[in-house]
């Protein structure tokens, strides 16, 4: 065992025992979960995420895609008891996401013909979707992912339906128009992975810099943390979430999830399609009984090192979520290979407290600022 037990001392002087607690003075701490959770019998994740996490962001429910399969079916249901539990529960509650690439239906993009449609068409199209929700949710969510995933490694604009429609302002329309139709309230955000590579880094600090200057809000860059227990490195983290604040925006570090299966290379190289389905093969899957004490170790070695930087950082990071509450609710066990078995995160299967979780616990925090307050 790496480390047995919470020693983690709160400012007050008190042991924290939550990892909410742990983090009250330093940022908002989170997790993504799906509508499964509510059907949980006695629902026992939904009473681990109360008890140690403070902002909540759905894995699904608020994507185009689910939540208005059809120009005239709003399927919101699930989204209403999202934000609802977040909302009895005096959480930060985040949109995730307004406008990607993926998981939006094609109907988004074309007229009643199955024609594209004109760039002032979609246009209104994406306005009608944030009226709608800004209509239903307001301000009771704090914060929306505007655009997900719109640069490319290089540092480029990414190639979509998107861009081809409207053009190369897209990300500039979607934040006017997200400005224009939601609460002044609620946050801005631009959000994507592989953000720790430095062009880019560069593309997004220079797109956050440009929407700036042109008089547009953007409140903060979401850096999704897709990472691994051997990657990216520890430097290369710490120069993004600096050049981000620098560029004038809050860091959110948004989609945490540590693997520690061999990675396979198409995975986040190129577009990270989140509909690959790679062949299985049971070399990629080795830990299916359980995980090695090794690696084990490894894994909260790797995640002190990194709560390590962001408790350093933490005037700049406004919110950390991890992507799944638990192993057993990782995306992890079924992208990029479906059926694996992975171990991603700071509870196990069972929802019990694994060693990543205590070495986390244990990290002195009274280093840093004392001007936030995340409590509940
Ligand atoms: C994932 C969900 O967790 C899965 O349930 C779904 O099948 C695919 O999308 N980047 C993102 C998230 O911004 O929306 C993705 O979530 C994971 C990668």
């Amino acid at each position: 065992m790496v480390a047995a037990s919470v020693t983690a001392l709160s400012m007050s002087g008190q042991e924290a025992t939550t990892l909410r607690e742990k983090f009250k003075d330093h940022f908002f701490i989170g997790t993504a979960f799906g509508r499964h959770l509510h059907w949980e019998q006695g629902q026992p994740t939904l009473k681990l995420i109360d008890r140690h996490f403070n902002t909540i962001s759905p894995t699904n429910e608020l994507k185009w895609q689910p939540f208005q399969p059809k120009p005239d079916v709003y399927n919101h249901g699930p989204a209403d008891a999202f934000v609802d539990f977040g909302k009895k529960n005096t959480m930060y509650v985040v949109g995730h996401v307004l406008f990607w690439h993926s998981q939006t239906p094609e109907w988004v993009f074309q007229d009643d013909d199955g024609n594209p449609l004109s760039r002032e068409a979609l246009l209104q199209r994406m306005r009608e979707r944030v009226h709608f929700v800004a209509e239903r949710y307001g301000s009771r969510i704090n914060a929306w992912d505007v655009v997900n995933e719109s640069i490319m490694g290089n540092g480029e604009l990414r190639d979509s339906q998107w861009t081809r429609i409207i053009g190369d302002d897209f990300i500039e329309q979607a934040f006017r128009i997200a400005d224009e139709e939601l609460p002044k309230a609620v946050e801005l955000i631009y959000n994507d992975y592989s953000m720790t590579g430095k062009r880019k880094r560069d593309g997004v600090v220079k797109l956050t810099v440009e929407l700036k200057r042109k008089g547009l809000r953007i409140d903060g860059v979401g850096m999704q943390g897709h990472w691994s227990v051997n990657g990216p490195s520890i430097r290369d983290i710490e120069a993004s979430i600096v050049a981000f604040s620098e560029a004038g925006v809050d860091v959110h570090i948004t989609e945490l999830d540590i693997d520690v299966l061999p990675r396979h290379p198409k995975m986040w190289s190129g577009n990270a399609d989140t509909k690959l389905n790679l062949q299985q093969d049971p070399r990629l899957n080795p830990y299916r009984n359980g995980l090695p004490d090794a690696i084990q170790k490894k894994l909260a070695a790797r995640y002190a090192s990194i709560f390590g930087l962001l408790i350093k950082h933490s005037d700049k990071i406004k919110r950390v979520t991890f992507w799944g509450p638990t192993d057993k609710h990782s995306w992890l066990n079924g992208w990029p290979i479906k059926g694996r078995t992975n171990y991603p995160l700071l509870f196990d299967r069972e929802g019990q407290t694994k060693p990543a979780f205590h070495a986390v616990m244990q990290l002195p925090t009274n280093s840093n600022s004392q001007k936030k307050d995340n409590s509940k």
